[in-house]
């Protein structure tokens, strides 16, 4: 296991997020109400830049003729063909087996490090 020390907790703002590149791999690191998310900067569908992509929510199962949207910040759209991606759990919002990988994350002494070499 290898921490690679990449950015300070105050430049990902909360609600955003920044690029950081670690051992050629490209990873963006987003903050949600204080905790941060690393999502590996690439879709799993055909391979967009998800950090190209919009951070919003998404409407929700709803009635004929109602329309419910929510978890706004929470989710981010690929910005090639829509797929929406939970932020927080790399996973899409139609299946469970559709992804974009994830990395654990070392915050701390006002640093955040991305964890490699763990499973
Ligand atoms: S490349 Fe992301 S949805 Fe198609």
């Amino acid at each position: 296991m290898t921490v690679h020390d990449v950015l300070a907790e105050e430049e990902v703002p909360e609600g955003g997020f920044a690029v950081v590149q670690v051992e050629g791999r490209e990873i963006g690191i987003f903050r949600i109400g204080g905790n941060f998310y690393a999502l590996h900067n690439y879709c799993p569908h055909q391979g967009a830049p998800m950090c190209a992509g919009r951070v919003s929510g998404t409407t929700s199962p709803s009635g004929v003729y109602e329309y419910e949207y929510g978890r706004e910040g929470e989710i981010l759209r690929c910005p090639w063909h829509g797929w929406e991606f939970d932020i927080r759990t790399g996973k899409s919002l139609f299946s469970d087996r559709t992804r974009i990988r994830t990395y654990k994350l070392s915050v701390g002494g006002g640093r955040i490090g991305v964890v490699l070499g763990e499973h």
